[in-house]
């Protein structure tokens, strides 16, 4: 039988409700919760700012940026953390002024910072030496310049989202010396230095990576105080706070933000510095706030040998619409549309895609599950539509935002066929 979900806070669609969603919307079909999204930015914020006198929050737009979803973020007060053109124009578009946005990026192409400082940017978090000789040359008005650092901790976690350690394409070192020859050269050149950054992984359970990154950048302003004369406005420990994909028990916000705060604070201790303390968290705020509805197709019972077998449930969906499982082995917690008292087994859900397209592996499902039943996978607000792609000419699914007062509303129209092969003229001679 389906074990009953541990009581959490991750939000699930009613069986009416995800019914009427597929029918009226189709499937695979992304839905967010803006009551439980706006709910989440709120509890992170109160945290952050009772764990610190100066704080501020920032949304990272990579982890979902449908233009709603932004809008939101925005709307809560939120800085939106852009990492590249793309999302800075998405952060526009939703109606969030250059100025209340912050730029990534280890290759800021020279466009890229010139468009964004024509918008008046925010902040531009600097990540090479060659970056800040691409900025000297221009003129900066309102926008503050934040150094990336590349701390040397090393986070609990899957590596292709591990970015602290020392041996990364991000930052500037401080043990090799880069980040203060980056403080010196922008003194030199009077660029507009007014902080520290760090982000040292994602889907972090253990925030120890995150706690010794603050000191060690808090750590770092104080020196740099000291030998350059730099104070300090902000420093920003990045984002990183982990959810629950399946069992994973991560920290409360409220003890996470009080641990890194008392991090940066004693690091800072005496030196009469007084910089806002900033989070920049995509996941811990939208993940659990999103579900993806899938309709199950063709179901399999492959013979192993032995008398083992393995049941695949294909689902009309895969790694174009959420990639994670491809990239990291993420596990997902899948859920039928009833949970009934009848009969389940172990069950290996798999995607439409020319590849194993393995999604989410020993899912306890129904033995009665049939084609043409229904499947919500929980915890997909983040990195799943921002992450989709085309793979195999799929147009991408549509997202549906559950207003507050329950009724749906699309945000993300699916793509249409026209729209999946818009870009491509052919040319003359050869057309048959
Ligand atoms: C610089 C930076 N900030 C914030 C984030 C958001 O991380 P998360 O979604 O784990 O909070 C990322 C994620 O890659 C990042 O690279």
């Amino acid at each position: 039988m389906i074990q009953a979900p541990r009581l959490d806070g991750r939000f699930r669609l009613s069986e009416i409700q995800a019914r009427e969603l597929a029918k009226d919307f189709g499937t695979p079909l992304y839905v967010i919760d803006e009551t439980a999204f706006r709910s989440r930015i709120r509890r992170y914020r109160d945290a952050l700012a009772a764990s610190y006198p100066r704080t501020e929050l920032s949304f990272a737009a990579k982890a979902n940026s449908t233009l709603a979803v932004l809008a939101i973020a925005h709307q809560e007060g939120c800085v939106l953390d852009v990492a590249s053109e793309g999302e800075l124009r998405a952060a526009l578009a939703a109606g969030a002024p250059g100025s209340t946005c912050r730029l990534h990026g280890n290759f800021k192409r020279s466009d890229e910072l010139d468009f964004a400082l024509a918008q008046g940017i925010g902040e531009i978090v600097v990540d090479s030496l060659d970056e800040i000789e691409m900025l000297a040359a221009r003129a900066f008005g309102a926008t503050r310049l934040v150094l990336r650092l590349a701390p040397a901790v090393n986070p609990v976690t899957h590596e292709k989202i591990s970015t602290g350690q020392a041996d990364t394409k991000f930052g500037l070192g401080i043990s090799s010396g880069a980040a203060e020859a980056a403080v010196r050269r922008c003194v030199e050149l009077g660029l507009p230095l007014s902080g520290y950054h760090c982000h040292v992984g994602s889907q972090l359970l253990d925030p120890e990576a995150q706690l010794l990154g603050g000191e060690t950048i808090a750590r770092f302003a104080v020196q740099m105080a000291k030998l350059h004369g730099v104070t300090p406005l902000s420093l920003n420990v990045g984002g990183g706070l982990g959810v629950r994909y399946v069992d994973e028990e991560p920290m409360e916000v409220e003890e996470y933000c009080r641990l890194v705060a008392a991090g940066v604070s004693r690091a800072l201790e005496g030196s009469g510095l007084a910089p806002t303390l900033a989070h920049e968290p995509g996941r811990a705020l939208v993940a659990e706030s999103g579900v993806t509805l899938y309709t199950v197709g063709p179901i399999k019972e492959v013979d192993l040998g032995r008398g083992a077998q393995r049941v695949y449930v294909s689902v009309d969906g895969g790694m174009s619409d959420n990639p994670r499982p491809a990239l990291y082995d993420a596990a997902y917690t899948v859920l039928p549309l009833a949970a009934g008292d009848g009969p389940t087994r172990k069950v290996t859900v798999c995607g439409r895609h020319c590849e194993a397209d393995t999604m989410f592996r020993d899912v306890e499902l129904p033995v009665d599950l049939k084609p043409g039943d229904l499947l919500q996978v929980l915890c997909t607000g983040a990195y799943a539509s921002s992450m989709a792609s085309n793979y195999n000419r799929f147009p991408r699914p549509a997202t549906v935002l559950i207003r507050p007062d329950g009724k749906p509303e699309i945000v993300q129209e699916r793509e249409t066929w026209d729209q999946v092969l818009a870009r491509e003229p052919i040319p003359e001679d050869l057309r048959t």
